[in-house]
């Protein structure tokens, strides 16, 4: 009788059915019960206050609504996942905050972030104090002037011309070496560009990839470039010097220069190929 089952094999083998059923729910409670175990600490661990200036377009900037928006900002919410779908779980949240430029780096050495995404340029008079991610963008410095100066054309041109820079930033160190220049200081980019409009300054030293995006995109009426990357510059996530994250945060941008998400986001602000990027700062 081929098809005939013996009565004690089918109560075995409900018996067998039933013990793997409870084996699971034992283990699926156990892991509920693990993670619920220290719920405050976990997240506490994986929430990372980043500060950003939010006046600096397109690497970040504040809609009307307060929403902040950029190329930085993209980045840095990309590195929180890099991998959705393969990682489940996410490297850390993000909670940005806004601090003037200026501020960043002592709010970084007192700890009261945890990062910095700001387009911050890599130094190595910065990396006495704070530390920085391996580069995520390759940018330099631009000369800005009046639409119609006939005659600011190059680094030579600005001696003993008037220029205005951004406080603390790479154009303001920039802006010290050109002899006999006068130098005004402005908390923003908004605020340079209205003293080149209004006539009180002849030039603006500041980031070149952000000048020429406003200028493109209609923010800035009435102004040019007129040399460009005039340094090499790389920007780096700047963190505290002993930070805990700096190593999630570079395996995290490895990962999306190799997955494309680097070049997806890049495309999306830019419209053009990214270039290479190296490893590490020189
Ligand atoms: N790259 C320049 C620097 O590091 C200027 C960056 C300005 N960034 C900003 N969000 N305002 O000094």
């Amino acid at each position: 009788m081929p098809h005939a089952q013996c009565p004690t094999t089918t109560v075995k083998l409900i018996n067998y059915k039933w013990q793997q059923l409870i084996f699971s729910l034992g283990c699926m409670l156990l892991i509920i019960a693990c993670n619920n175990l220290y719920p405050s600490t976990n997240q506490d661990a994986k929430l990372l206050k980043v500060a950003t200036d939010p006046t600096f377009i397109p690497f970040e900037i504040q809609t009307a609504s307060g929403k902040l928006e950029g190329f930085d900002i993209d980045l840095m919410r990309a590195l929180a996942q890099p991998n959705p779908g393969i990682a489940q779980v996410a490297l850390f949240t993000v909670k940005f905050e806004n601090l003037p430029f200026d501020g960043m780096i002592s709010a970084l050495q007192a700890k009261r972030v945890d990062a910095a995404i700001s387009g911050i340029t890599i130094t190595a008079e910065r990396l006495k104090t704070i530390a920085f991610s391996r580069p995520y963008f390759k940018a330099g410095l631009a000369i800005a002037v009046r639409q119609d100066n006939q005659n600011i054309k190059d680094f030579n041109s600005l001696q003993g011309k008037k220029i205005a820079v951004q406080i603390g930033s790479t154009g303001a160190d920039f802006a010290k070496t050109i002899p006999n220049a006068k130098i005004s200081t402005f908390n923003s980019g908004p605020e340079f560009f209205q003293d080149l409009l209004n006539g009180n300054v002849d030039a603006v030293v500041s980031d070149a990839f952000a000048t020429l995006y406003a200028i493109k995109n209609g923010k800035l009426k009435g102004i040019k470039v007129v040399a460009d990357l005039l340094t090499e510059e790389y920007y780096g996530i700047a963190t505290p010097k002993d930070s805990p994250h700096l190593d999630a945060i570079n395996k995290a941008i490895a990962t999306l220069l190799s997955n494309g998400t680097y070049k997806q986001i890049y495309q999306k602000w830019f419209n053009a190929e990214p270039p290479e990027l190296p490893e590490s700062w020189k």
